[in-house]
């Protein structure tokens, strides 16, 4: 089961960086990437830390030159120049205030094995003047509402979107979520964090990736909880998002940042 989420979470993937390959063209079902579900279009600016990543997943600014998304987006460890983060924009197709710029490592978390420790690093080959989203160090913000935000799938076997759709999801905590049958019985409690509505409807899905769920913290400031990974399909009844719990990894992600 395990070797089949990571299969399925691969595919997302690689599905979505076909996508992005034919420049945002409506795709067939069975191509099977996806977004947000059930969310309304951000505004210019309103979520600055926002990276889309040229294999078709989201992301945040970790700094200003390292981008944090899921370990399933990418391939492993090491140098790698493939990869283009565009932020700056809602609209990817805009050029006003669009910035890209390419990757020149990857840090994938030590130990991904397709279960848990969904999250990894990407350097940038240049900082990006944008500001960044800060990272939860502790378990007290993981209970709330959250907002999601990306550029995937709006509808389960949907098309990867021009704009930036964001919703909000209510935490689920993990007995629930785990009691929501099938592949959430691999739920590591521990390491992953779930949240979406019991009747569904609202959600992250394929292409969403790697990008950030984040609520606001004491101050008023961001601060981000999870990170997009998986889900039976997109938005169903009793089948929450699952994203990891970023507070459990917020000591290995600093560090593992001072590395790149
Ligand atoms: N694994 C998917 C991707 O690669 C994200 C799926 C999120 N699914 C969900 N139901 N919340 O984009």
């Amino acid at each position: 089961m395990n070797k089949l989420i990571s299969w399925l979470k691969r595919a997302a993937a690689t599905g979505a960086a076909a996508l992005a390959v034919a420049s945002l063209q409506p795709v067939s079902a069975h191509a099977a990437p996806a977004p947000v579900v059930g969310g309304t279009r951000a505004a210019q600016g309103e979520f600055p830390f926002m990276v889309r990543l040229s294999m078709g997943c989201g992301g945040s600014l970790l700094t200003q030159q390292i981008v944090l998304t899921a370990a399933h987006c990418v391939n492993g460890s090491g140098n790698n120049t493939s990869i283009t983060a565009t932020a700056g924009v809602v609209d990817l197709q805009s050029t006003t205030g669009r910035v890209q710029v390419r990757s020149t490592k990857v840090l994938q978390a030590p130990g991904y094995n397709g279960t848990g420790k969904d999250w990894a690093l990407i350097k940038l080959a240049q900082p990006i003047n944008l500001p960044t989203l800060k990272i939860a160090t502790t378990t007290q913000y993981n209970t709330g509402d959250f907002t999601v935000a990306g550029w995937g799938a709006a509808r389960e076997g949907g098309a990867q979107q021009r704009y930036l759709l964001k919703a909000t999801v209510p935490f689920v905590d993990d007995a629930t979520c785990e009691a929501s049958g099938g592949i959430y019985s691999d739920l590591v409690p521990g390491e992953e964090i779930c949240a979406g509505f019991e009747e569904g409807g609202v959600d992250t899905c394929q292409g969403d990736s790697g990008g950030p769920m984040f609520r606001k913290d004491d101050t008023g400031a961001w601060i981000q909880v999870g990170i997009v990974s998986w889900g039976e399909g997109c938005a169903r009844p009793d089948a929450p998002g699952v994203y990891t719990e970023v507070s459990t990894f917020a000591t290995a992600i600093t560090q593992a940042a001072a590395t790149l």
